[in-house]
């Protein structure tokens, strides 16, 4: 029934004595990094010591532009010799964020993972397919530790390559896969291509499915087309990856791990708490990272506590499926991408005019990043063929900037639509 029962049914009491000991613990080896070691608020709060888990409040939050200001040493807590991992987002213009682990550290999050998989039904007799892009993508060895933890047999598939992925699931008999939501619907389409059925020419009876936001709508769809069940699975970088929340069989909202994690939903205007059960931004501390600590983490996504208990007995409270984002990141393809990560490429090239604009559209059932260009005007006289070379160029500087090919379309200065007051770069139409 349960991966760590003593840990997953704690009664509320206890599971906050333990994040209250934890935290303690935490501070006291931030406050070893130079980030942490200049705050004075953890550093008086080591010294007077916290009682009650609220007086996490008293704390400054960390936010994105702190860890990359603070690139590439500044919260490192330990001794660089034992770091054993890192996993860094890309980013070309900027610093990138980079997140270490030590053993220790990685052992704990391979536990969360296969806790987080049992909760949702897998066993070690299952045969687990991982479609997340490996590298630095936490989705990659993420899963791959967690399930080979629970004893499955795991075939670490990756990202991409769709043929591939049906004849691994065909020849091995995969019954549990991971994948983004996004990418199943075009996985479906080669099945069908191929004259296959997913219900009924492989063994999968569960998906595992998350790094990018969807609907419950679109959950059901999978479910049909796969014949399967397919669980949330929610996780950022800079609190590990995957595992840190997970639906468990009741798929009634994802139990986010409250003795790995103290878990605060504030309102990202005024920074205070949110009423029990509204909307508001997920606010995150580690409690059992080593290498890497990180206090009150502004992640950026909005969502609410659940009310109620949970059928399942799990005594960790649940988060409703993410319903956005309070900055502008969006994700496609399950690659992040800031919207000024595109913008710094554009306005390094002399040819590229003011406005542009980022369109993301599902065609065939695959999404598909769309940027149009405003090109100044002199370069569209004479020899046109300079535009197909700047559009290649183009796709190649965006590639390796976000990771994901956009299509290109160079326009004239004046024709994209301009909108009122602030200028809206992202227009997201992509079926959901
Ligand atoms: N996951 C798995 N495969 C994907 C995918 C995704 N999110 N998005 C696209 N693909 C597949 C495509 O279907 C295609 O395979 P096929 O032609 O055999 O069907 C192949 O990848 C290449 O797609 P394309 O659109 O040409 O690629 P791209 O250059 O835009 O880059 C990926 C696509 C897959 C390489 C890149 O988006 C990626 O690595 N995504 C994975 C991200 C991930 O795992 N994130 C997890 C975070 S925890
Ligand atoms: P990364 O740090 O690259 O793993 O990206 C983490 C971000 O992906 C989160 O902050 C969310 O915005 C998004 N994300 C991850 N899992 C989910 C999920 N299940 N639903 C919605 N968004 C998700
Ligand atoms: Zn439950």
């Amino acid at each position: 029934m349960y991966w760590e029962k003593e840990l997953e049914v704690l009664d509320r009491k206890n599971l906050e004595k333990l994040q209250v000991e934890r935290l303690m613990k935490t501070l006291r080896q931030a406050v070893n990094s130079s980030y942490y070691g200049r705050i004075p608020e953890i550093s008086k709060a080591i010294k007077s010591g916290i009682n009650s888990i609220d007086q996490i409040r008293e704390l400054p939050f960390t936010t994105k532009e702190n860890l990359r200001n603070d690139f590439p040493w500044g919260f490192l807590s330990t001794d660089k010799r034992e770091v054993v991992r890192l996993h860094s987002s890309s980013g070309t213009t900027g610093n990138p964020t980079v997140v270490y682990h030590n053993r220790h550290d990685l052992d704990s999050w391979a536990n969360l993972m296969a806790r987080s998989l049992y909760a949702a039904g897998v066993r070690d007799t299952d045969v687990f397919q991982n479609m997340a892009g490996y590298g630095l993508f936490t989705g990659g060895l993420g899963f791959q530790y967690g399930v080979e933890k629970l004893g499955c047999l795991s075939i670490p598939a990756g990202a991409g390559n769709s043929l591939r992925q049906i004849k691994l699931m065909r020849d091995y008999g995969t019954t549990v896969a991971h994948a983004i939501p996004s990418y199943l619907g075009r996985l479906f389409d080669v099945f069908k291509e191929e004259g296959l059925d997913p219900r009924k020419d492989t063994k999968l009876h569960t998906l595992v499915i998350g790094a990018e936001p969807h609907t419950e709508e679109h959950r059901r769809r999978i479910e049909e087309m796969f014949g399967v069940k397919a669980y949330n699975s929610f996780g950022l970088s800079e609190m590990n990856g995957p595992g840190v929340a997970f639906e468990c069989t009741e798929q009634n909202g994802l139990h986010i791990w409250e003795d790995a994690y103290v878990v605060e939903i504030i309102d990202p205007i005024t920074l205070q708490p949110v009423a029990d059960g509204e909307i508001g931004e997920l606010v995150m501390t580690t409690l059992d990272r080593v290498a890497m600590p990180v206090i009150r983490y502004r992640t950026r996504d909005l969502t609410r506590f659940l009310p109620g208990e949970c059928k399942c007995g799990r005594t960790h409270r649940r988060i409703d499926r993410i319903a956005g984002r309070s900055d502008d990141m969006f994700i496609m393809k399950g690659c992040n991408v800031f919207p000024m990560q595109i913008e710094g490429v554009l306005m390094k090239l002399p040819e590229v005019g003011d406005d542009y604009r980022i369109l993301l559209e599902t065609i065939d059932d695959q999404d598909e990043m769309i940027v149009e260009v405003e090109v100044k005007k002199d370069w569209f006289k004479g020899d046109l063929s300079f535009l197909d070379k700047l559009q290649k160029h183009l796709i190649h500087l965006i590639r390796d900037e976000v990771l994901v090919r956009p299509m290109i379309k160079l326009v004239e200065p004046g024709s994209i639509p301009k909108t009122e007051g602030k200028a809206v770069r992202v227009f997201d139409r992509r079926k959901k």
